[in-house]
């Protein structure tokens, strides 16, 4: 399989004292599903921010499909952004919007401005957003504005907003950290089901680990900005985890040397 991703010795540095990744190289497969897991603060986001640059990484190479985005302008920008969809914690919806204008604004990056501002949409953008929905087991709510979904719902559309542009890949930043169980499995199960079928790369921030073990290809593991795993789900064991999250992991309060309150 070919690498569709790489990371050389990126860093990112905000303001003066915050080193948000310090030196982080790793490669990812086209139609690999790659999670990302590690404590808060950790860099994870910033991450996954930088392969699309929402966020700019500082140095280092960030080589997609073959480019080095930091080097690219702005017409380079908004293909990149086109060919890479994200999924966000707060699905990042137009509430007042039916369900179906919001996935058609996965179209926008393909548009001039004035089709989009007019809401021009060709017949096959319809039809592929429609069939898209159907996948993700939203046809009864095509019509609905959604403010009237639930959270899982929203995140649904969140998906069909970003597999509406035709991407590579997709980059999940703590996609089920609003939802219940119930939820959160049907979304894990649909991100599987669309880079296993489809082909498309996924890299996803997850808090949960027990999610992350049991969806991944590979786990990265990042603690301070810095890589301290990379493999797959098997080799992730209790050492691998104290490495990640610290060696406090797995304690109870009590065996951290914690106080009780009150
Ligand atoms: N815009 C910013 N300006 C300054 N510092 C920032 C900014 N964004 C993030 N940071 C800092 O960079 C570090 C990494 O943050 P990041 O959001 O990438 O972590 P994370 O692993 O996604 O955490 P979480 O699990 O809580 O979402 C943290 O120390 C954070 O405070
Ligand atoms: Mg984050």
């Amino acid at each position: 399989m070919t690498t569709l991703l790489e990371f050389k010795n990126v860093s990112k540095q905000y303001g003066h004292d915050t080193k948000a990744l310090s030196d982080v190289s790793f490669a990812v497969k086209e139609g690999e599903f790659v999670s990302i897991i590690g404590p808060s603060g950790a860099g994870k986001s910033t991450l996954l921010r930088c392969i699309n640059r929402m966020i700019d990484a500082s140095s280092g190479e960030i080589i997609f499909d073959g480019a080095n985005v930091m080097d690219f302008r702005k017409k380079e920008l908004k293909k990149l952004r086109t060919r890479i969809g994200m999924i966000f914690q707060h699905y990042n919806l137009v509430n007042r919007l039916s369900v179906i204008e919001n996935v058609l604004h996965g179209r926008l990056g393909y548009k001039s401005t004035l089709a989009g501002v007019l809401g021009l949409y060709t017949e096959e953008e319809k039809q592929q957003a429609y069939s898209i929905l159907r996948i993700l087991g939203l046809e009864d709510h095509i019509y609905k504005r959604c403010d009237q979904l639930s959270g899982g719902q929203k995140q649904r559309v969140g998906i069909a907003r970003a597999l509406v542009q035709n991407p590579k890949m997709l980059l999940c930043d703590e996609p089920i950290a609003s939802l219940d169980p119930n939820a959160s499995r049907i979304i894990m199960e649909h991100l599987k089901n669309i880079s296993s079928s489809m082909g498309i790369t996924v890299i996803i921030n997850l808090h949960q680990v027990d999610v992350a073990l049991k969806y991944s290809d590979r786990i990265i593991g990042v603690n301070k900005g810095r890589v301290v795993y990379d493999g797959t789900p098997d080799g992730v064991k209790t050492n691998e985890l104290q490495s990640i999250y610290g060696t406090d992991f797995g304690k109870t309060v009590d065996e951290q040397g914690g106080q009780h309150a009150g």
